[in-house]
């Protein structure tokens, strides 16, 4: 785009505003974030009364509010369920697939809802998360059911999808929020539905982009129509005022054209988020996050805004095809995140249940002002993952064996590399186990591991060999030292080599092609893993965990011995081997 010369001033005073704290934020910080989101979500899912209802916003008291997932008007209830399918992302864990799907399922009267334009925030969010982590069939086919129950709302005439029967005041109106909405219909269309649904989403874009927003890249939030298609009246709802910008009704508005643009290539809308974003860059304080409304005298803040601003950035800087603009938009993007992530904005420490401080619903309406809101909260995880969608994410050992396990998907067959880093938390593990087994393996019991690095009581790290465990070297865990494994594991033949490098030392063989466990369960993939406590949770870490296939080459040199000073092969192949070691518990 050719810009005229107070754009390129205005352009320059942004890249100034948004320079100075680029890339402050890390990756440690993402998993600051996420450790802590972890445990919020935890503790939200045994506060709730129900699969039945979802939170909402918090109250003072450290609670959420809830939203019956059975209401038909309410727009909130996928953002719970969206958030756990994010945990799941992060941490692999069947654990947050069982809990997200468990609030996710609730969800399904909602498909044929044509009483309500927001179909898109309660089911992309929810079944849209889970289909893209699962792609388990069941999930699209809800999505489809639900994306063709919006298209009825869609009103040919003014070319928009209609909102907000609720308001006797209104004829055919639209919100800026809608723009969120349509990533359903733009779904869709590309995955099994009528390309008509694209046609909607893609008129209703530029019906919002004509209406609603103002030349100076500001918005109305909402306008209504005239049976003819005719403007009836333009104004706000949840903002302060008809000529002022209420500052999530923009934030839908830069996350909704930059959505668009991604489903269609279509350069009108990478003008039209370039537009909005502008606008929203040049007024925010210093802080990134804007007040409620940019032209409200009163003040508070809404950090909801920022998280969905920061999330749209993330995805605009990725699209955009000005090399400078990329630039900007990241830096602003990790400067928020930077700013939501500050204890200023972070709720911990807090009593609040959810994770961001600061957010407001409604306003005018003396609602939800300066409290946690779970759809802030959604687009700051949201965000996390554009920022890295596979953050270094620690799994900390459980005691409880179904939340100790890991998915490692279906695909980790014949013969495979493990890497990872392991660090104990404390002096004695009392026998903590890392396992693997099969994808299709529930990890009920110890038993059920066909192979395990154990840390013994002893003080040494061992490993499973048929029906004990087995070391070439004894070579001590120290607490809060961080030990790096490589594993080689041939799935046919049922054996693994196992390699350790303590800090500071080179890498030693620890065993040699030794067996899976004699009585294991069967075994065709690599498919699980379990970070096992046997004495307190978190007592070890593992991080950076890796299953990847060897190149040909290193394939080929696996099936050769590898060559060990005579005295060690002595000792592994002694017969009495095993039945030297300690005495092995039969359940680890
Ligand atoms: N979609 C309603 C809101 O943003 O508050």
């Amino acid at each position: 785009m050719r810009l005229s010369m107070p754009g390129v001033k205005l352009w320059w005073m942004l890249a100034l505003l948004v320079a100075p704290v680029a890339n402050a934020f890390t990756d440690a910080d993402a998993v600051r974030v996420f450790t802590f989101a972890r445990a919020q979500l935890a503790d939200t899912i045994l506060e709730l009364p129900s699969v039945n209802r979802s939170p909402k916003a918090s109250l003072s008291n450290g609670t959420w509010t809830t939203v019956a997932n059975t209401d038909r008007i309410a727009w909130t209830q996928g953002f719970f369920p969206g958030s756990m399918w994010f945990m799941f992302q992060v941490a692999n864990e069947p654990y947050w697939r069982d809990r997200a799907d468990m609030w996710t399922r609730p969800l399904e009267v909602q498909k044929t809802n044509t009483e309500t334009h927001d179909l898109g925030f309660k089911m992309y969010n929810s079944y849209g998360n889970a289909w893209r982590l699962t792609g388990d069939p069941y999930y699209r086919d809800v999505l489809l059911t639900s994306a063709a129950s919006l298209a009825t709302r869609y009103n040919s005439t003014v070319g928009i999808i209609k909102c907000c029967d609720w308001n006797p005041n209104w004829n055919i109106p639209l919100v800026t929020d809608t723009m969120m909405d349509i990533e359903l219909l733009l779904w869709g269309a590309q995955n099994g539905g009528p390309a008509v649904w694209r046609t909607m989403a893609v008129n209703h874009a530029l019906r919002t982009l004509q209406d609603a927003v103002r030349t100076n890249g500001s918005s109305f939030h909402y306008v209504d129509y005239n049976n003819n298609g005719t403007i009836r009246s333009r104004g706000t709802f949840q903002g302060y005022s008809t000529t002022s910008t209420w500052a999530r009704g923009q934030a839908w508005l830069i996350y909704g054209f930059t959505m668009v643009y991604r489903y269609t290539q279509d350069a009108r809308f990478l003008t039209a988020a370039r537009r909005v974003t502008d606008y929203y860059l040049a007024n925010l304080p210093a802080d990134r996050v804007p007040n409620w409304d940019f032209n409200a005298p009163s003040q508070s803040k809404d950090s909801s805004a920022a998280a969905v601003v920061a999330s749209a950035l993330l995805e605009l800087s990725t699209l955009e095809t000005d090399a400078t603009r990329r630039t900007t938009y990241r830096n602003a993007a990790l400067a928020m995140l930077d700013s939501l992530a500050s204890p200023a904005y972070l709720a911990q420490g807090t009593n609040s249940p959810g994770l961001l401080l600061h957010g407001v619903g409604n306003y005018p309406a003396g609602q939800e002002i300066n409290v946690s809101l779970i759809y802030g909260d959604y687009y700051f995880l949201e965000a996390l993952l554009r920022f890295n969608p596979r953050p270094n994410y620690p799994w900390y050992s459980k005691l409880n064996l179904p939340r100790s396990q890991h998915l490692l998907g279906t695909s980790n067959t014949g013969v495979r590399i493990v890497e990872f880093d392991l660090t104990p938390l404390r002096d004695n593990l009392g026998g903590g186990v890392v396992g693997w087994t099969d994808s299709s393996t529930e990890v009920t019991a110890f038993n059920r591991l066909n192979m395990a690095l154990r840390m013994s009581e002893d003080g040494i790290f061992q490993v499973r060999n048929g029906a004990g465990y087995s070391w070439i070297r004894r070579v001590p865990y120290v607490r809060g030292q961080t030990y790096h494994f490589r594993m080689n594991v041939d799935l046919l033949a049922q054996r693994y080599t196992v390699w350790v490098t303590p800090p500071g030392a080179a890498e030693l063989l620890l065993v040699d092609r030794v067996a899976f466990r004699a009585d294991g369960p069967p075994i065709n993939d690599l498919g699980r893993a379990a970070v096992i406590s046997t004495v307190e949770d978190s007592d070890f870490r593992v991080n950076n965990h890796r299953v990847y296939a060897p190149t040909a080459s290193v394939a080929a040199a696996l099936n050769a011995p590898v060559p060990l000073p005579e005295a060690l092969w002595r000792e592994l192949d002694a017969p009495e081997r095993l039945s030297q070691g300690p005495v092995v518990p039969s359940e680890r």
